[in-house]
């Protein structure tokens, strides 16, 4: 399988090493083509880790066209811009694809929609990877007898939320958070378009339970926290779901759970090994 990959950052990084030189790797059935990423100094950083040097590398969409040739299978691990820039063209190209940066497919309206409604006419595939959560499988499960309510807390030491526009337009300053602090309470709709880096993971629960408006999320920074914390309530006629992950960060990149990139991995993974444990 010949994979290209957008976004050469935390995620993208650890990927691209299990593909080069890890789990992945060409004798297993995976093959690095193609590198994106706006700064070229990223690429150039991620390259230099790689044993065989990818043959094309680009800082944008332009020619997209022609190096999806050379791929079966187009990663995002970007932005949630890039869902929209990079998947759909991947997709009518008659790729299969991997989203990481999941807010998008509800926080872009309509973008999931459409990307289902390609991926049936071409015959594609989509993978989004469980990401920094565990409980997936269970919510898919109870989502076919039916789900009343799915509730996410997300904790993260102050400096996860660094550079986050919300936290700025309300005054809040991240360095003079002493106790934990509640950011954000809402529907996961809305915590995904304010909390775009942080919150994939109420994207990914959204669509495997009950829906971006039902599913409610609490966004806290909590200087005592440190790991990325992420705890689930599920109610439904199966019963009750409690799943609490506590992540370790990843060294590049704070707002990001190690656990995402492995889960990425596992996910690419299963593409290529011909039993699926789980549902
Ligand atoms: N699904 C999950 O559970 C989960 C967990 C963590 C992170 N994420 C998401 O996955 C994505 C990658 O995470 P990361 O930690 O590797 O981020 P990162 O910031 O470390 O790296 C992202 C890279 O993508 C590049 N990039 C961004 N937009 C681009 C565009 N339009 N075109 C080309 N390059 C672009 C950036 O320059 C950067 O180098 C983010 O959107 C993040 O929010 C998802």
């Amino acid at each position: 399988m010949r994979v290209g990959v957008v976004g050469c950052g935390a995620i993208g990084t650890e990927i691209c090493d299990a593909i080069d030189h890890g789990v992945l790797g060409k004798e297993r059935g995976m093959e690095l083509k193609f590198l994106i990423d706006k700064h070229p100094e990223r690429i150039e950083k991620l390259i230099k880790r790689l044993k065989r040097r990818p043959e094309i590398t680009r800082t944008g969409s332009e020619g997209l066209t022609e190096i999806l040739e050379e791929v079966d299978l187009v990663i995002e691990c970007a932005s949630q811009d890039a869902v929209r820039e990079f998947v759909i063209p991947a997709l009518h190209a008659g790729k299969e694809v991997m989203i990481m940066s999941v807010g998008a497919l509800i926080s872009d309206e309509g973008l999931l929609d459409e990307i289902v409604d390609i991926a049936k006419e071409k015959g594609c595939r989509v993978y989004i990877p469980s990401g920094a959560i565990a409980g997936i499988d269970g919510l898919k499960s109870g989502a076919i007898g039916g789900i009343h309510s799915v509730e996410l807390t997300t904790r993260k030491p102050p400096r996860g939320f660094e550079g986050n526009a919300y936290v700025k337009e309300r005054g809040i300053d991240l360095s003079m958070i002493e106790s934990e602090k509640t950011l954000f309470v809402g529907p996961a709709k809305e915590a995904v378009r304010y909390f775009p880096e942080n919150v994939n993971v109420a994207a990914s629960l959204s669509i495997a339970g009950i829906g971006p408006d039902a599913t409610k999320v609490k966004v806290v920074a909590d200087p005592s926290a440190t790991e990325n914390i992420h705890e689930i309530h599920a109610i439904g006629e199966f019963g009750k779901l409690m799943v609490r992950v506590e992540n370790v960060p990843s060294p590049t990149n704070p707002k990001t759970s190690h656990l995402a990139a492995l889960s990425a991995i596992a996910t690419l993974k299963g593409i290529i090994y011909p039993v699926r444990v789980g549902t």
